[in-house]
């Protein structure tokens, strides 16, 4: 019964042309011949094959982090991406306006490794949150961090311009939180969790990745604890992004397992908001055993139950490259064209051409399936 409840809208989407699997450009001469055309004011949308259209534009800032979650990274941690390999910051916000002005993103999240490290976060924020979309709106502006230091800058992160924050905790108990990160920095996050509510941001997500036989224990403890403090706890299925030996499909904890847990201790019900394009399925929670104590609780299905369909994502990475899924295995540079001189409606049309290329699923199921070359910490959250 629950199991239906985390359906998604449909299944994958069918192309609508019958274009061939295209190989992504790499310049602009280089297009595919079925791209739609720009329209007169050389505004195009991320558009792809199958219709989706991508208003939200996942920034990933540094490939560095401060944390070694055993899912993510080795204890050595990973090599970083040379300086000058990073685009600039002036680069990035060049990208972010085309993005913004010229290709109907709405939406900028700005994701690591761990965005506070990059140098000049709150100006990347500010210029971004000066923007206006060809219809003179503002663009809505999030982060996605471990939480670390964010205590600190939460005022000044909020001063730029900065809309929601997304913190990552995976347990609520000090020894986990030292075993799975690899740093002993437990209460750092949740200081940063309490002070991101206390500013007023809402809502305040806190992401959780369950996995099997590490954090299981966690999924009741973190969810009281969010739900106490009026955050919005979400918990996320692992999928195949890390070291290759710490995932398997048959092991995984799915969100209907996650669901189980948490109906012993909650009483559950489905949120009224409709989901669109935002993966989480969302759960009104009340404690059984204290009924004031009450909020909403998201699981999200990544794996079985995927929201590809409905994926409205464009990604780009810290050495400005444009990825059309988390799960891509062909990139789209733009760094290089870039530094050669390429106008901005030539940086739109190789986007916009990188885009409509995007497969129909992440195909974490199928046959064959081959993780990312690039880390997660290089591809962002
Ligand atoms: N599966 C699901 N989520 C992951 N994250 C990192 N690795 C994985 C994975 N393999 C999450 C982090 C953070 C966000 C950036 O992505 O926990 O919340
Ligand atoms: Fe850092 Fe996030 Fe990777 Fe953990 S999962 S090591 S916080 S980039």
């Amino acid at each position: 019964m629950t199991t239906r409840l985390f359906l998604q809208p449909g299944p994958p989407p069918q192309a609508t042309s019958q274009s061939p699997l295209l190989t992504p450009p790499v310049g602009p001469g280089d297009l595919p011949a079925d791209l739609p055309v720009a329209g007169p004011d050389g505004t195009r949308t991320l558009v792809d094959r199958f219709g989706r259209v991508a208003r939200d534009l996942r920034v990933s800032l540094t490939d560095r982090c401060n944390l070694r979650c055993t899912y993510c990274m080795p204890a050595e941690g990973l090599e970083w991406m040379p300086t000058e390999q990073t685009l600039s910051d002036a680069e990035t916000i060049r990208l972010i306006r085309i993005a913004v002005e010229k290709l109907g993103i709405r939406q900028i999240r700005f994701t690591g490794g761990e965005p506070l490290l990059r140098k000049n976060l709150e100006d990347i924020i500010s210029a971004t949150t000066a923007l206006r979309t060809d219809e003179g709106e503002t663009v809505r502006t999030a982060l996605t961090t471990n939480g670390l230091g964010l205590d600190k800058r939460i005022v000044g992160l909020r001063e730029a311009g900065l809309h929601r924050v997304n913190i990552s905790l995976d347990t609520i108990d000090a020894q986990r939180y030292l075993s799975l990160t690899r740093r002993d920095r437990l209460s750092g996050v949740l200081s940063s969790i309490e002070a991101a509510v206390a500013s007023g941001m809402q809502p305040v997500k806190v992401n959780a990745v369950v996995m099997p036989g590490v954090n299981e224990v966690d999924i009741v403890p973190l969810a009281s604890y969010c739900l106490e403090l009026g955050a919005q706890l979400r918990f996320i299925e692992q999928m195949p992004l890390g070291p290759r030996e710490q995932w398997r499909r048959g092991d995984m904890v799915t969100a209907a397992q996650i669901f189980e847990r948490l109906e012993q201790a909650f009483i559950l019900s489905p949120a009224r908001e409709p989901r669109g394009s935002a993966p989480a399925a969302l759960w009104n929670a009340t404690d059984r055993n204290n009924t004031s104590v009450t909020g909403t609780l998201g699981i999200i299905a990544s794996v079985t139950h995927p929201f590809c369909g409905d994926c409205d994502r464009s990604r780009l990475t810290s050495d400005g490259t444009i990825r059309n899924c988390l799960f891509a295995r062909t990139e789209t540079p733009l760094r290089d064209i870039m530094r050669a001189g390429a106008t901005d409606e030539e940086l739109a049309a190789v986007w916009a051409g990188a885009m409509w290329v995007k497969k129909p699923g992440h195909g974490i199921d199928d046959e064959g399936f081959l993780q990312p070359d690039r880390p997660m910490s290089a591809i962002g959250g």
